[in-house]
């Protein structure tokens, strides 16, 4: 079990980029300052991607021109492509985030592309961030399951894990980009990547659609897996994976942490209080029930 986690709160992007409502950009900017406010190392800002696809995103060269950078966080965000990577350039991203995924019918549906054509699209976007001193972070989909196939094996993971880590990527965050993963089959693709890369340049990225998501991460924990990427307020989904609801609530990873005696640095009640101010824009309550029960106690 690791002695400390490193928490990547995807909530502005994973979060944002699936709702159905509009986002002004100024409550995307209040919630990225909120986030690193409360000590969150790395809070994912954006997506620099087709804002045909993704119009929720379309925003995000104003939200990264925007905000203002704490010293020691770093604010990544998604780059499909070279179009991509030159967007994030011109707003001086220092971490950009390059995705693929372990399906083929998803891989199509989410970047119209195969796979292979997927890793020909990464290779100079890794090449080109890492010559202007990015770091460069690799998303592999449906590593526990995938919408359109089902099962996923685990040698496939860990063959693109191998490849994303071959092409420059400091580290491979696994997505269960449906949430239908189970402790055993979580722990099994770990342990299948890890033969591909270290466990210490893996991070976990667990949608919480069946609610298996904190015993997943348990289990990789146990491993030694110590990077995860949850989102506050447990927002997220992504518009290509019908029935995927959100990330992991980052107030439940919080707490469940906390209470294993690992640290993160992060401020549970202000991630908490973050989530409600994102949730007044959104007309929504949270879905932490870590933020629920502490709310409740609260009033
Ligand atoms: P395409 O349609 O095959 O590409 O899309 P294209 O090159 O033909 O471009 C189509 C149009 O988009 C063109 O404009 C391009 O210029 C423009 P037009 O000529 O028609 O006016 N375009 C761009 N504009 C701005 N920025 C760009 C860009 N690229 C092209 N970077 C493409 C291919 C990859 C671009 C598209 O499929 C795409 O943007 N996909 C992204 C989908 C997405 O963002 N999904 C959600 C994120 S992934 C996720 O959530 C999973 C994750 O959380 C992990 C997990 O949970 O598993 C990371
Ligand atoms: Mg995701």
């Amino acid at each position: 079990m690791p002695k400390q986690v490193r928490i990547v709160d995807v909530g502005p992007r994973d979060g944002l980029q699936a709702e159905p409502a509009t986002v002004p950009t100024e409550a995307k900017v209040e919630l990225i300052h909120r986030l690193a406010d409360a000590g969150i190392p790395s809070v994912e800002a954006g997506a620099f991607v087709s804002p045909k696809w993704v119009p929720q995103m379309a925003d995000s060269e104003a939200v990264l021109n925007t905000i203002k950078r704490r010293s020691g966080t770093v604010y990544p965000v998604l780059v499909p492509n070279m179009k991509g990577f030159e967007r994030a350039q011109a707003a001086k991203v220092t971490e950009i985030a390059t995705f693929s995924a372990a399906s083929e019918t998803f891989s199509q549906k989410n970047t119209n592309c195969s796979i292979a054509e997927s890793l020909e699209r990464a290779a100079p976007v890794c090449a080109a961030g890492l010559a202007a001193g990015m770091r460069v972070r690799g998303y592999i989909s449906c590593a526990l399951g995938c919408p359109y196939e089902g099962d996923i094996d685990p040698a496939k993971v860990a063959e693109l894990a191998g490849q994303l880590l071959a092409l420059g990527c400091y580290e491979i965050s696994l997505g269960d980009t449906i949430g239908v993963g189970t402790p055993s089959k979580a722990a099994a693709m770990i342990q299948a990547v890890a033969r591909e890369v270290p466990i210490d340049q893996l991070g976990l990225h667990f949608h919480d659609t069946y609610g298996q998501a904190l015993a997943n991460i348990l289990a990789c924990l146990e491993l030694g897996v110590a990077t995860v990427d949850s989102a506050v307020a447990g927002l997220g989904g992504c518009p290509y994976a019908p029935g995927a609801s959100g990330n992991v609530a980052t107030e439940d990873v919080l707490y469940m942490l906390d209470g294993l005696g690992i640290e993160t640095g992060v401020d549970f009640a202000a991630v908490v209080a973050a989530g409600q101010y994102i949730c007044g824009v959104l007309g929504r309550e949270p879905t932490s029930k870590a933020a629920q029960a502490y709310l409740a106690k609260a009033a």
